[in-house]
C-alpha cells in the first residue's frame, strides 16, 4: 500500500506544498485508489496536482468524519471531471449537520448536495474496500481511559444533541504480519480504534500508524495513551494533524515518532 499526504498541518524545508491544518491522503492497494479525506479548502487539490496525482481516477472518496477540515475540499473536489459520480463512503452521522459555539464545523455540502454530485454509501460495520484494506465504520469505546465526548451538537432525526462525533473513523491495511492504521482525527480515541482494529482483522501486531490523535494537551488521557502505544511497539509511528508537540515529545521519549509532511509517501507491505 502506497500513502501520499496531500494536506497535513506541517510541510518540509525546500518542498512547497500548500499546507493547513487538514487532512487528506492518497491511498493505493492492490490495484486501486482511494482519497482519504478532503482538507479544509481547494489546496489539497493544487498540491494533488503538482504531485501528479489525478484525483478522478479514485474508486473512492472515504471520510474520516464530518469536521471541515476534512471535509472542507468536497466541493471543489466533487468540481472535477470525474466520468461518473464518484462513491462516496462515509459513517451514516458524517453529513449531518454539525455546530459549534455557533459555527458550521461540519461539511460545506449538505447531504442532498452530495447525493446530486457523488453515490453516497453509509458504513456503519466495517467495510472492506479490497482484500487488505478495511473502512472500520463506527468504533466501539472500549478502552476505559477513552469514553466518547461531545464537539458541539449535530442534529439526529430532527433532534439537536450532543455531537459525540461517533462517525469518527479510521482504515487498517492488513498484511501477514500485521495491520498498518490510518486516521483522521482518532477522535474515538486512538486505543479504541486500535483495539477495534485488531478485532476486524484478527490480527495482534499493530506494524504502523499515521495521523491525528486529537491529544491537544498533555494531561491524564495523554499519559494513558502514551503509555498504551509504548507497549503496542508501533515501529511506523507518525502522530500528527491534531497532535499537539508536547504530546508528540512525550510519545517520542518512550516510542520514537517520526515526521509527516505535505509530499511525504510511505510504502507499506
Ligand atoms: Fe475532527
Ligand atoms: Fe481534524
Amino acid at each position: 500500500m502506497k500513502l501520499t499526504v496531500l494536506m497535513d498541518n506541517h510541510t518540509e524545508i525546500d518542498v512547497y506544498h500548500l499546507g493547513e491544518p487538514a487532512v487528506s491522503y492518497w491511498l493505493e492497494a492492490d490495484g486501486k485508489r482511494f482519497l482519504f479525506d478532503t482538507g479544509y479548502s481547494d489546496a489539497f487539490l493544487k498540491n494533488a496536482k503538482a504531485m501528479g496525482i489525478d484525483l478522478t481516477t479514485a474508486d473512492a472518496i472515504l471520510l474520516s468524519h464530518g469536521h471541515n477540515d476534512h471535509t472542507g475540499g468536497l466541493p471543489d473536489l466533487l468540481a472535477l471531471p470525474f466520468s461518473k459520480k464518484p462513491r462516496l463512503i462515509a459513517h451514516p452521522h458524517a453529513l449531518l449537520p454539525k455546530q459549534w459555539n455557533g459555527m458550521d464545523i461540519g461539511s460545506p455540502l449538505s447531504m442532498k448536495e452530495l447525493q446530486e454530485k457523488a453515490v453516497l454509501e453509509f458504513a456503519e460495520a466495517p467495510l472492506w474496500l479490497t482484500d487488505h484494506l478495511v473502512f472500520l465504520g463506527e468504533i466501539p469505546h472500549t478502552v476505559d481511559f477513552e469514553p466518547a465526548y461531545a464537539i458541539g451538537e449535530t442534529i439526529i432525526d430532527g433532534q439537536t444533541v450532543p455531537d459525540i462525533i461517533n462517525d469518527d473513523t479510521a482504515l487498517a491495511y492488513v498484511t501477514d504480519a500485521g495491520i498498518y492504521i490510518i486516521t483522521g482525527c482518532s477522535h474515538a480515541g486512538i486505543c479504541n480504534i486500535i483495539q477495534y482494529a485488531k478485532a476486524v482483522t484478527g490480527k495482534t501486531k499493530v506494524l504502523g500508524l499515521l495521523g491525528g490523535l486529537h491529544l491537544m494537551e498533555e494531561n491524564e488521557r495523554s499519559q494513558k495513551t502514551v503509555d498504551f502505544l509504548a507497549k503496542e511497539q508501533i515501529s511506523a509511528l507518525y502522530p500528527c494533524h491534531c497532535t499537539a508537540f508536547p504530546v508528540r515529545a512525550a510519545l517520542h521519549a518512550v516510542s520514537p515518532i517520526q515526521e509527516v509532511a505535505v509530499g511525504m509517501t510511505l510504502e507499506w507491505e
